[in-house]
């Protein structure tokens, strides 16, 4: 994991004009990094632990995948990142950025510090870090068409020129294999088809060029065919651009397709992190194996795909006790060992972090791990 150096700037290079600015530097080839982010819902019945404790590297030009299954806190890093978590949410930690269209191009600035409908983060919001969701239906308005509210994004974060941003509307459309784009762009929302809409997100998320592109389950909603159309075009537009991913995903399929990092979510927390090719060949968590086992297989009665779940569910995220998460679903677990203390990150190879008793050597797994 990239360290983070404290540096010292020169006297007076400080702009007034961009407050948030940290004198931590990043790690070369590191865009944003988290660090012990925690996003908490101070609810009447309790503290909801949504977020709680995650540092994860974005690198440059790379995807970072995110898997878990649903209710690990995979939605609301998204929008603690973005700043866009719901009341009565309160997020803390360093969301450090390395900027790469406004302010001080290269200079780190703390998403962590920015006031959630400040001037920065607005900026930052579509222009540096556009995010695309399962349902395009959210990210438009219902009562303007998709040309004029591309356009108005391209306005704030690209371009001041009218028929510039128009152009450049016109340009994403084509771009993401929209057909019949100059027709499509006068257009309301409700007039395309789901795999349309979203192809008119991901426009508009990339008509403004920004830096990071966050993809929360994106596909889930679209049937297969369409599903790859997308992908391979998010694919594409960061080997041509050259745009950091964060994808988001309960499916261990799709992270092999779009995933150069994995970091693998459970109860709030990271369990298991590295490159994809080690948590498809050398995973160490109880979590991430049961994971790999439950991928989708094709069963040869039916031919249909067939989901093996893991037994249990993920435990509602309030009032649990100190240690491992995944306890109460665990085959290796000890009461011992796992319970009564928080579980650290171990690093078991470089680049390779798991948090789990198991990696520590203090806990042996049964058979059949
Ligand atoms: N606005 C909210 N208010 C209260 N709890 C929330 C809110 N949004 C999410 N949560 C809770 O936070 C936890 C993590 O949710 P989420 O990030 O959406 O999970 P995922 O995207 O991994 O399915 C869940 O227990 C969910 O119920
Ligand atoms: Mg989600």
């Amino acid at each position: 994991m990239p360290q983070i150096r404290t540096s010292r700037p020169a006297q007076g290079t400080k702009a007034k004009s961009a407050p948030v600015e940290t004198d931590v530097r990043l790690d070369e080839g590191v865009i944003l990094e988290l660090k012990g982010l925690k996003t908490y819902f101070h609810l009447d019945e309790g503290t909801l632990k949504a977020v709680d404790g995650v540092d994860l590297p974005i690198r440059e030009g790379k995807t970072l995948g995110i898997v878990g299954e649903s209710g690990c806190g995979k939605s609301v890093t998204a929008q603690a990142i973005m700043r866009i978590v719901p009341k009565p949410g309160v997020v803390d930690g360093r969301m450090l950025l390395r900027l790469r269209k406004h302010g001080h191009i290269g200079s780190v600035v703390d998403l962590g510090k920015m006031g959630e409908n400040s001037a920065e983060i607005r900026k930052i919001r579509g222009g540096e870090i556009a995010m695309i969701f399962q349902e395009p239906m959210k990210a438009f308005s219902p009562v303007h068409t998709i040309g004029n509210q591309i356009t108005e994004a391209i306005l704030l974060h690209n371009t001041p020129d009218p028929e510039e941003a128009e152009a450049i509307a016109l340009d994403s459309f084509k771009k993401v294999g929209m057909s019949n784009p100059e027709q499509r762009l006068k257009e309301y929302p409700h007039q395309l088809s789901g795999g349309m809409r979203q192809r008119a997100m991901i426009a508009m998320a990339l008509s403004c060029n920004p830096s990071i592109l966050i993809a929360d389950e994106p596909t889930t909603a679209l049937d297969v065919t369409v599903q790859a159309q997308v992908l391979e075009l998010i694919n594409e537009l960061k080997s041509s651009i050259g745009t950091s991913v964060v994808f988001i995903t309960h499916d261990l399929g799709v992270i092999a397709e779009m995933a150069d990092d994995v970091a693998v979510m459970y109860l709030g927390k990271v369990v298991e992190q590295t490159d994809v090719d080690t948590l498809f060949h050398g995973a160490v968590h109880p979590y991430t194996r049961a994971l790999l086992g439950a991928i989708p297989t094709v069963t040869a009665d039916e031919g249909r795909q067939r989901l093996l779940s893991i037994p249990g569910t993920v435990p509602f995220p309030m009032n649990l006790p100190t240690g491992c998460g995944f306890y109460s679903r665990c085959k290796h677990r000890d009461s011992e060992r796992c319970m009564g203390e928080e579980i650290p990150l171990t690093e078991v190879a470089p680049g390779h972090k798991v948090r789990c008793r198991i990696a520590e050597g203090s806990v042996q797994p049964k058979a059949g791990y």
